[in-house]
């Protein structure tokens, strides 16, 4: 039987295995200055999974001010998911659905009042969990990936 994991803040610590993940499980990798200027700004956000004393996932979060509808003419806080990623052999256990569901919590610490992502249009794994999550689809950006593929933007409000 496997141990059940437990989520906790990225530390400085973290990041070789963070890098790790992120290069293991996606093509969108970045150096590692952008992981701790990340971590530097919004740690409250910035999750990682840790099971048998190692780290299996991450979720990197970014807040950033805009206009949250053309209706509204207040500027708002946004959480933005910039990256998440659970190695394979521990997948399809919630620890996808439990770092963003933190994540999302954590967000209202910085005021955000919505949250945001950009997902590939041929990624169900993470469109169903986002969904799951109560995320809609509300727009595509066209050719938003290095190799051409669109990627679908999703929101969810977040109640504080
Ligand atoms: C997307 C990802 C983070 C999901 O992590 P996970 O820990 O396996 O997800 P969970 O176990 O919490 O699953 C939650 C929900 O996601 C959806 N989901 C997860 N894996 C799925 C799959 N292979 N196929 C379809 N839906 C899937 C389901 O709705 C699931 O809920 P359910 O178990 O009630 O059906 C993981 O697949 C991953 O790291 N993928 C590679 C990196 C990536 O694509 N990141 C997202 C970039 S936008």
């Amino acid at each position: 039987m496997r141990s059940p994991f437990r989520l906790r803040q990225f530390q400085p610590s973290d990041l070789d295995r963070v890098i790790y993940i992120n290069r293991t499980c996606l093509p969108e990798n970045y150096p590692s200055f952008f992981f701790m200027d990340i971590f530097k700004k919004y740690p409250e956000t910035f999750i990682v999974a840790e099971e048998d004393g190692d780290v299996v996932g991450y979720v990197m979060c970014r807040i950033e001010t805009g206009m949250p509808s053309l209706r509204s003419l207040s500027f708002s806080k946004r959480g933005h998911i910039i990256s998440i990623a659970v190695l394979p052999e521990y997948r399809n256990r919630g620890i996808g659905y439990a770092l963003v569901s933190r994540a999302l919590r954590a967000m209202t610490l910085y005021r955000a009042s919505e949250c945001y992502l950009e997902v590939r249009v041929s990624n169900t794994p993470a469109i169903n969990l986002y969904k799951k999550l109560g995320f809609e689809i509300k727009g595509t950006i066209r050719r938003y990936y290095a190799d051409g593929e669109d990627a679908y933007i999703m929101v969810r409000k977040i109640n504080p």
